[in-house]
């Protein structure tokens, strides 16, 4: 799969995809990630990327032009199953969006910043929008990361134990159950004694009893 963030704010973006499994998404080649800085776009020697809005109003829109001839650019490489524009006005981020994207071999993301991008872009190349909750965020960047985590782990193969993915909470409508590692006491606190008995199909039962009570508690609306 090939991901390709187009950003007024590359930093910000060099970490989150430098470590444990996306690292190792990208190292045993199941994902690309590719930063494209909208600034090289620029439309004149300033570096200009945005400009006032059309009726008056505080904050800046980033312009058709250097986001329209990124977006082109990329499109003269490879067709594209999505272009995702990071906005507060999207669809709501679940786990069944990034399941979907997993399947994909090229997105764009694209990072809005200030006011927004320009309407006409949303019209001519926009395919999806996307939100990570109902907050707004400085720009479109952290979001970026957010779907991009969400889903390179979800890339077939790239779990070495495809099993922890399909218990991973909201895979299948359910909160992951309470988990446990040594000691079996800690302050006091025991290890509940069916995952100490051996018995797998106590254990699945006392799983699902749990992640059931809990979702019932936590999130009744699923
Ligand atoms: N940009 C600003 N706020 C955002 C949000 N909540 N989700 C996605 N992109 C955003």
């Amino acid at each position: 799969m090939k991901i390709d963030i187009i950003t007024l704010q590359p930093a910000l973006l060099e970490s989150p995809f430098n470590h444990s499994m996306i690292q190792r998404a990208k190292d045993k080649g199941f994902v690309t990630i590719n930063i494209i800085n909208l600034r090289d776009y620029a439309i004149n020697a300033h570096g200009q990327v945005d400009d006032y809005q059309y009726g008056g109003g505080a904050g800046m829109v980033m312009m058709c032009e250097p986001l329209a001839n990124a977006i082109e650019d990329l499109k003269k490489e490879r067709n594209y199953d999505e272009i995702i524009y990071t906005s507060p006005d999207g669809e709501l981020l679940n786990q069944s969006i990034s399941n979907t994207l997993s399947l994909y071999e090229n997105i764009i993301l694209l990072c809005g910043h200030y006011k927004g991008i320009d309407e006409r872009i949303r019209q001519l190349y926009v395919t999806k929008e996307i939100s990570i909750g109902n907050y707004v965020l400085t720009g479109g960047e952290l979001a970026a990361a957010v779907i991009t985590d969400s889903i390179v782990r979800l890339i077939p193969g790239v779990l070495g134990n495809e099993e922890s993915a399909l218990t991973d909470s909201f895979q299948d409508d359910l909160l992951a159950p309470p988990v446990y590692t040594r000691p079996a006491e800690f302050k006091g606190l025991k290890v509940p004694d069916v995952l100490l008995s051996g018995n797998f199909k106590l254990i699945e039962e006392w799983r699902m009893n749990q992640a059931e009570e809990k979702t019932k508690e936590r999130r009744p609306e699923m």
